[in-house]
């Protein structure tokens, strides 16, 4: 009998402080109406002070336990999907590992937006080859903290948050067909220049912005529009399906308008593609299982149901999962 990867639990956090379209009016030249046009964007959320990517991903990944109804001493692994960890070093994973009492390994996985798809593979990677029974895996990012307030072109997009999924050994398929792809020929499409090995944090780098987010957003806009529908196609093939068999469409979420393109594209209907977008923003590695999260507690998605996950960042990085839904009801009444 072969052995198959189920998500078993899902979780998410938000932080609770709110940065809404008006108050940015009041930080750059920008408008509620153009943010909202351009990007479907109307609030996202910003970590607290004392509050960075480990404690983010740590309330998600509670969350998520208790939703699989296991304790922490039974996870085999914990991988955790971010590119803005509290520090260079140690990983954002050991930190979790510890404020959740885990006793297992614990590493993070960087591939910018698309760490979540890459931190699900090494998990379910871990599962299929009998080297793990459980798997905890958080994607988690405090983009905020990278943000340059000054750059109307970039603060309207990102916001914090987290979403984390238990992964356990089954019989039947859970996490079936990944792809991903990477091109670094595109690395200066999307980058954070200064706070590496590169180029140290200095006061000349810092008097240039250097340690914000540089992006050039219309060429991410047009590589996530060609990249999103045909990862997801490629996904799709490698699970032996086509584009028919799929419920759920949980995109990236980066911006409406991308994710309303990329839909179509794939000739996914509106209610079949979910969008958290407008109040959460680009949380980058935590979008996917936080938007996976709205759709599970909503109630909408049925056992035997098809998802598949897709996303893209910087890099370049992409990848697409298709799922099979095992499981019935959230487990929620801990929270
Ligand atoms: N408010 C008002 N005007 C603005 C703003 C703003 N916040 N930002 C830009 N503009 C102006 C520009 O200056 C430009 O003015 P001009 O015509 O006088 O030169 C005009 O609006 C159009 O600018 P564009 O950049 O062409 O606008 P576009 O429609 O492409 O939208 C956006 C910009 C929203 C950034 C879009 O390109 C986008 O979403 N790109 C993808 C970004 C993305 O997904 N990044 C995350 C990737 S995941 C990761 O790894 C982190």
């Amino acid at each position: 009998m072969s052995r198959h990867a189920a998500i078993t639990g899902i979780g998410s956090y938000l932080p609770e402080t709110v940065l809404t379209n008006a108050e940015l009016e009041r930080m750059v030249d920008t408008s509620d109406e153009w943010i909202t046009t351009r990007t479907g964007i109307k609030e996202r959320r910003l970590a607290g002070d004392g509050e960075a990517t480990s404690h983010l991903g740590a309330r998600a990944g509670v969350r998520a336990l208790k939703d699989a109804g296991l304790a922490a001493d039974t996870i085999d692994l914990l991988v955790v999907g971010t590119s803005s960890a509290d520090h260079v070093f140690p990983s954002a994973a050991c930190l979790i590992q510890d404020q959740l009492g885990l006793t297992c390994s614990a590493h993070d996985v960087n591939a910018a937006c698309t760490s979540f798809i890459y931190a699900l593979q090494t998990g379910v990677t871990a599962i299929e080859s009998g080297r793990a029974q459980r798997v905890l895996v958080i994607g988690a990012d405090t983009l905020s903290r990278f943000t340059d307030f000054t750059d109307r072109g970039t603060c309207i997009l990102f916001g914090d948050g987290a979403g984390a999924v238990v992964l356990e050994a089954s019989d039947e398929p859970g996490v079936m067909g990944i792809v991903m792809g990477s091109d670094g020929s595109g690395k200066d499409m999307l980058t954070i220049p200064a706070g590496g090995s590169a180029m140290p944090v200095t006061p000349e780098a810092l008097a240039a912005h250097e340690q914000f987010i540089k992006m050039v957003g219309t060429d991410v806009f047009k590589f996530a529009l060609k990249i999103i529908p045909a990862v997801t196609t490629q996904a799709l093939e490698a699970s032996d399906m086509t584009i028919d068999d799929l419920d759920w469409l949980i995109p990236h979420q980066a911006n409406q308008r991308i994710i309303t393109a990329a839909a179509d594209r794939l000739g996914m209907s509106e209610d079949q593609v979910i969008s958290n977008v407008e109040y959460t923003g680009n949380t980058s590695s935590g979008s996917i299982p936080l938007a996976l999260d709205d759709l599970y507690t909503s109630g909408r998605i049925t056992r035997g149901d098809t998802l598949a996950f897709v996303g893209f960042g910087a890099g370049l990085t992409w990848g697409a999962a298709i799922v099979r839904w095992t499981k019935t009801t959230p487990n929620k009444e801990a929270l």
